[in-house]
């Protein structure tokens, strides 16, 4: 994923400049992963604009490369490697760049990086974000290699404020980091370190900062947002959490991700019917729909505790979208496992699914475990169930023909010019006939038709 450049206004107080040369300096960044790592560009940009960097998608007028890699899946690992060895080239022409590589990929491989990549100049984990400008000077002045990929115990990264690109109406806001679950497949615990809630005063002020700056709706990020607060001292547990940042005056809307099935709690779900601005969707990862592969990934809950749950949500929010993630060919994935994930979707019917093949991670328990699904037939599962699942998902947008959403206007749509774009509370997108001075007002849009990855409508006249 590429980091949109645009201007960033000068963040200021982390640091101080004197050290620093202010002539107008370039930064290109490159951001590879989740929304995780989109707010930590997010973050470096509003950083290193505080020393005098301004972003650039021209990675050739760059003073100052950044990649930022994502070691989720090896897929991701290898992508960002082939996009370092491509950029590091841009050396031979400007000795005076400085090329970094950092966020949770880098946590993970540490100085391997160097030995890798010889010619690159400094490797940071996402625990060090906040060191940045301290870290490009030490390279600056004394010509030499840096790496800072240890472990804080404490949040530091995660309270910079990293305002949104200018005239945005969404944001993200990170409010933990993270995650002690342990699930066997996954190298996050591993990059992220454990668990880590920053305070609710530090997460509202955030928010009322991004009002003043136009925004209308956040989303409250967070590897298990659920389990945010566990281990602050002040009884602020995500519940509560929620309920405050509903009576922010110019907060419209309240979105979070991601959830962790084991730890959705009645209380939480009940937020869907009682709290106001919080929007009818959730991102609720199955991973499988099998008993005995959930054991093996040490996901801690069943496939009917999964389901109750989500009759449950629908219950309280009969309108609830539902997306989720699932892995297939997981070592020890049978035909019969696969054919359980099959039969799950065919009950709950997700609104739409982000879906995976296994991708062995070292030093995470699933290694230990034969990966014994050949290659095709991952290919193939995953083939069938995003085939069932474009039906499911064409299926849920048709049925919403006819109905009038509430949408928020984000800005002008990618297919048209003459098109602006917003999202539905439950989280789809809408394109539809319209001008930029919609842009930030919610509007009432009568779907016309329901496509695969979105829905078209018109402005519904009152
Ligand atoms: N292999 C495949 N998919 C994975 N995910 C996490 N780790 C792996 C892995 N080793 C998927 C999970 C998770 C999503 C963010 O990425 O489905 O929810
Ligand atoms: Fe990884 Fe599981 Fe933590 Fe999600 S909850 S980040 S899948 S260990």
């Amino acid at each position: 994923m590429k980091f949109v450049s645009r201007t960033i206004p000068q963040s200021g107080g982390y640091y101080t400049r004197d050290w620093i040369d202010m002539k107008k300096k370039y930064l290109y960044i490159e951001t590879f992963g989740c929304q995780m790592n989109v707010h930590d560009s997010e973050q470096m940009a509003a950083l290193l604009a505080g020393v005098g960097y301004q972003l650039t998608e021209n990675s050739e007028q760059a003073d100052l490369i950044l990649i930022n890699g994502c070691s989720i899946r090896a897929k991701a690992e290898q992508k960002a490697f082939s996009e370092l060895g491509r950029l590091i080239k841009l050396k031979e022409q400007n000795p005076r760049l400085i090329v970094g590589f950092g966020g949770c990929l880098a946590q993970h491989l540490g100085k391997k990086v160097f030995s890798r990549m010889p010619a690159l100049d400094l490797v940071f984990g996402t625990h060090n974000i906040h060191r940045l400008p301290e870290m490009i000077a030490a390279v600056q002045k004394e010509r030499k290699k840096i790496k800072h990929t240890d472990f804080s115990t404490k949040i530091t990264s995660l309270n910079i404020f990293a305002p949104p690109p200018e005239g945005s109406i969404c944001a993200f806001v990170s409010i933990m980091q993270g995650c002690d679950n342990y699930c066997a497949y996954c190298v996050v615990p591993y990059l992220r370190g454990p668990e880590m809630s920053r305070t609710p005063e530090d997460i509202i002020g955030e928010i009322k900062k991004l009002t003043k700056l136009g925004v209308k709706e956040v989303t409250l990020l967070g590897q298990n947002v659920n389990s945010y607060g566990k281990k602050l001292d002040h009884g602020c547990n995500f519940v509560s959490l929620i309920k405050k940042i509903n009576k922010i005056d110019g907060i419209e809307r309240i979105r979070f991700t991601t959830s962790h099935p084991k730890d959705l709690s009645d209380e939480l779900i009940a937020c869907f019917a009682d709290v106001p601005k919080l929007c009818e969707h959730i991102h609720l990862p199955v991973q499988s729909g099998s008993n005995h592969v959930l054991k093996l990934m040490n996901r801690g809950y069943s496939v009917e505790d999964y389901s109750e749950k989500i009759k449950r949500l629908r219950s309280v929010c009969p309108q609830i979208s539902i997306t989720s993630d699932i892995i297939v060919g997981f070592p020890g994935e049978t035909k019969k496992d696969y054919q359980e994930t099959i039969d799950l979707m065919e009950t709950i019917r997700f609104d739409l699914l982000f879906s995976f093949k296994y991708s062995e991670r070292k030093g995470t328990a699933a290694q230990k475990l034969q990966d014994d699904v050949p290659e095709t037939v991952k290919r193939q599962r995953l083939e069938d169930l995003q085939a069932l699942q474009d039906m499911h998902a064409q299926e849920k947008n048709s049925a919403l023909e006819g109905s009038v959403q509430e949408v928020l206007v984000e800005g002008q749509s990618k297919n048209s010019e003459k098109d602006m774009m917003g999202r539905t509370r439950s989280w789809k997108i809408v394109n539809f006939k319209g001008g930029p001075e919609l842009i930030g007002r919610q509007v009432d849009i009568k779907i016309t038709k329901g496509q695969l990855h979105s829905l078209r409508g018109k402005i519904e006249e009152t």
